[in-house]
């Protein structure tokens, strides 16, 4: 039984070993003795690891990793592991793939691999002129941020540019300095904060303001992953189906509730394949969705064209802040096994290859939504989460699954009765 009497103020639960954790949170929460081993399983993850990884670390969740299948990349074969719990997002890749694959797949490419952090400079009486003593200082300020990282700047990488704004905010006008850092392979989050607050002081000093904030933006437009494709109109169906898919698109072009939508798809696709190789979701995800708004409307991340051929031609541009060292990416053992299948040699392929993704993902679902609905497919797949939910083992789950979508009603409760007629039976 969960006893609701107890205090959440825990002290020195960090410093307790993860079994002694487990067994507290167990003992507070009631936990029986099946979850109480549920949590101390950590799968594929070492527990050691795990307990390095993040604080307070009890236990891992385990997501389901598949291959995305039929992916040809910038004239390469390639084999992609996406970490989803969605049932219809790896079938949807490799449908969308298939139909490109023999028309040449995708082509990809990426504006860079820089990074910017911001330094936020306030309580000066004078931004303009602050902005423009910023700006002179350019070649210190590369001096200063080089010499925080000289592995990087070893491997060709550091301080690339420099941009000062000033920006008016509830608190009257601040000035922002942008440090543009190409961070190569790595995502770069740790190598441009541990500039930023390194310049910050000299900021200070040579403004007479006073810094706050010193930290990475994660709208990383200078590390934007851009893919193309060209689906042969025969291949998908007919001028009729691309007709409808473009209709798609301009609803999710012109309308805010739509794109939402429309993106959350495309986002299927990429963050199953940022979370499959260690990479941060959530970055990429507000970098994602901050440059869809960036002409001051939320839009779609798309674009779907007719060529003069009459084929459908779609494209993606998206910040794509991932990298093949650092956190999780040489941590995770399963995440190093899924960039070993991708055989990705920089993290710019690797943003490329999830572009491509995006864009897959993408055709998949407005192709389906502008024909037979998405309610089949989906439904299709699901049930057999529906059926494994009713209690179905080994065969069972395709046997149930498959009565479930012939009576077209994919649903818990008929799937209980449907089981017990099976097992009856
Ligand atoms: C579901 O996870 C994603 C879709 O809603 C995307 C879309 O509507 O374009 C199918």
């Amino acid at each position: 039984m969960n006893n609701a009497n107890y205090s959440s103020r825990i002290s020195g639960f960090h410093k307790k070993s993860v079994d002694e954790r487990i067994a507290l949170i167990a003992d507070m929460a009631g936990l029986n003795d099946t979850e109480r081993a549920l949590m101390g399983n950590s799968g594929n993850l070492d527990q050691e690891i795990g307990n390095h990884m993040i604080e307070n670390f009890l236990g891992t969740m385990t997501i389901p990793v598949g291959i995305a299948t039929n992916m040809k990349v910038d004239g390469r074969d390639v084999l992609v592991p996406m970490a989803t719990e969605e049932s219809s997002v790896v079938a949807a890749v490799c449908n969308a793939a298939r139909q490109s694959y023999d028309n040449g797949g995708f082509i990809t490419s990426m504006s860079g691999t820089r990074m910017i952090a911001q330094i936020q400079l306030v309580q000066v009486s004078d931004p303009y002129h602050a902005r423009m003593a910023i700006l002179e200082r350019k070649e210190d300020i590369r001096l200063i941020c080089d010499a925080c990282d000289p592995m990087l700047i070893k491997l060709g990488g550091g301080f690339r540019e420099l941009e000062v704004r000033v920006i008016d905010t509830l608190s009257g006008p601040m000035v922002i300095t942008h440090i543009i850092v190409d961070t190569l392979d790595a995502m770069g989050a740790n190598a441009v904060n541990t500039m930023a607050e390194k310049l910050a002081p000299f900021i200070a000093q040579w403004t007479g303001g006073r810094t706050y904030l010193r930290i990475l933006s994660n709208l990383a437009d200078h590390r934007l992953a851009r893919a193309r494709c060209v689906w042969r109109s025969e291949d998908i169906g007919g001028a009729d189906v691309r007709d409808g898919m473009l209709l798609a698109y301009h609803f999710a072009e012109a309308d805010p509730y739509r794109a939402a939508t429309h993106n959350k798809g495309i986002m299927n696709g990429i963050s199953a394949v940022v979370l499959a190789t260690g990479n941060d979701t959530r970055a990429v995800e507000s970098g994602a969705h901050a440059y869809a708004s960036r002409h001051g409307r939320y839009t779609s991340l798309t674009r779907w064209e007719v060529t003069n051929e009459g084929h459908l031609a779609g494209s993606i541009e998206v910040p794509m802040a991932v990298g093949l060292i650092g956190g999780a990416t040489k941590l995770h053992p399963m995440a190093k096994t899924a960039l070993k299948i991708l055989n990705v040699q920089s993290a710019s392929e690797l943003a490329r290859i999830i572009a491509a993704v995006g864009l897959a993902q993408n055709f998949a679902a407005i192709k389906a939504l502008a024909t037979t609905g998405i309610q089949k497919g989906h439904m299709s797949l699901h049930s057999h989460n529906i059926a494994m939910m009713a209690g179905a083992v080994g065969h069972e789950v395709d046997q149930l699954a498959q009565i479930l979508v012939a009576k077209g009603m994919v649903r818990l409760d008929i799937a209980e009765k449907e089981l017990a007629l099976i097992r009856g039976s």
